[in-house]
């Protein structure tokens, strides 16, 4: 029994310090190995989905090691397998990056099909589209990826769908191609560029990432590198409307604040204040959060990996807001635990027709997927009296020391694997 224990009603309030950025740390990791020379990463999340990915790279021979808790010496000489079946790959989404990255450096992998969060159906179609069109074969087979080339060359590829992994691993496929490679209606996201800026600090030649027409000449070979993950988006943002949802006065530091505009601007049309500085944000509630109606886009909208943040902090709203889910066709599976928690929501398809009530009481409820499962705790904080979360694995995959950056906050939460401790923690908090 692992859960965190909270007990809701506390005004967040200081400061807290986001780690590195999840979905651009991981696409980093596999461009690490684009290149026999030695990498290292900095500011790298110490998630469980990331150790996860590290663990991958090293059951095929890359040596990796740990500087510190959060900087690792990458080397991929001795990668003697393009065959990637360890176990873990099944239950994270990135492992497609290994595709791109053995498939763009030793021209062959054989990868088991990627897990992940169940939001939707999340099919690889456009991902196997590029490896295509850079001239390597794909084949699907038994719930495996096997790919094979003679060589790669550069190509024009269109993406029927703006998507953040196909683009990053057809990034990754071509770095090392035979000339020129054009992604059209590529994914703009944080992390997109991240990945970019990161594979050019190696040594490639890639323009345009950040805008939906992203060049790549291919170069012969990649270097090492020193090089730091971009803050999380999202981890920022869960934060934000935590302090949103608490009536808090919460100063999030180590942000691109740039990142953030599309929630912020939600929570200034909800109501709170939001204030700006170089690398951090401020968000302060006071009084009860407006209605507002959400929906998700691709960046620079806003992020689907927000929306059950945002959907929670209007379920507390006053007035009746409406959310659309337009990236994945599953992102509402939270719902029947907030209703459990008092929350007047509908779901009809991809919107949710939220009732604000104004008080959430707590619950025993589990997180029924990573984002949803953070969006649930912050509930929960918002909430009167005790709440349980359960499935809290889903919540260690993105998020590092999420109880403890809530306890600085002086949120009354604690991770716990005993009913003994259960009972110690309403001892203490009354
Ligand atoms: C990435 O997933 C993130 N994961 C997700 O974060 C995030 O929700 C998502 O991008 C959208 O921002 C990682 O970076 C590891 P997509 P990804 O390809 O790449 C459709 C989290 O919580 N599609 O941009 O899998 C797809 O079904 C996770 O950290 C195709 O049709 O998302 C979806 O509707 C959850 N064919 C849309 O595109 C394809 O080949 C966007 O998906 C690929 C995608």
């Amino acid at each position: 029994m692992e859960q965190y224990i909270i007990k809701g009603g506390n005004a967040l309030k200081g400061e807290v310090n986001i780690a590195g950025a999840k979905n651009a740390a991981l696409g980093i990791l596999a461009g690490a190995m684009l290149t026999d020379e030695t990498v290292i990463i900095e500011n790298l999340p110490d998630v469980s989905d990331i150790n996860a990915f590290i663990q991958a790279m090293q059951s095929i021979g890359c040596m990796v090691e740990h500087i510190d808790r959060n900087t690792i010496r990458v080397n991929a000489i001795a990668i003697d397998t393009t065959e990637v079946s360890e176990s873990q790959m099944r239950k994270i989404r990135a492992s497609y990056y290994m595709i791109g990255a053995l498939t763009g450096k030793y021209h062959r992998s054989r990868v088991v099909l990627p897990g992940g969060c169940k939001i939707g159906t999340r099919p690889i179609d456009q991902h196997i589209k590029g490896f295509r069109a850079l001239g390597a074969t794909v084949d699907v087979k038994g719930g495996i990826v096997s790919t094979e080339a003679d060589k790669l060359k550069g190509t024009d590829i269109y993406l029927d769908v703006v998507s953040v992994g196909a683009t990053i691993n057809i990034m990754l496929a071509a770095v090392l191609a035979e000339g020129k490679t054009i992604i059209e209606n590529a994914a703009k996201e944080p992390h997109v560029v991240d990945i970019a800026n990161f594979l050019n600090s190696m040594g490639a030649n890639i323009k345009g990432a950040g805008t939906d027409t992203i060049r790549i000449r291919g170069v012969e070979k990649l270097h090492g590198t020193t090089y730091s993950v971009i803050p999380d988006q999202i981890e920022a943002g869960t934060f934000m409307f935590a302090s949103a949802i608490t009536g808090g006065n919460v100063l999030i530091k180590n942000v691109i604040p740039k990142h953030l505009e599309s929630i912020s601007a939600k929570l200034i049309e909800m109501g709170c204040e939001v204030y700006e500085y170089d690398d951090s944000v401020r968000v302060v509630s006071n009084g009860r959060l407006r209605k507002t109606n959400i929906k998700t886009l691709p960046y620079p909208g806003f992020p689907t990996d927000m929306q059950p943040q945002g959907a929670i902090a209007l379920s507390m709203a006053e007035g009746t807001s409406i959310v659309t889910e337009s990236i994945f066709e599953n992102r509402f599976k939270y719902v029947d635990e907030l209703t459990r928690m008092g929350a007047q929501v509908k779901v009809e398809g991809n919107v949710a027709i939220i009732e604000g009530v104004e008080k959430l009481s707590g619950a025993n409820i589990s997180a029924p997927d990573l984002r949803a499962g953070a969006a649930l705790v912050i509930a929960a904080l918002a909430a009167e009296g005790f709440s349980t979360i359960e499935d809290i694995h889903y919540i260690e995959r993105g998020y590092e020391d999420f109880p403890r950056k809530l306890q600085g906050l002086g949120a009354l939460i604690e991770k716990v694997t005993e009913e003994k401790e259960v009972r110690k923690f309403k001892l203490r908090v009354g």
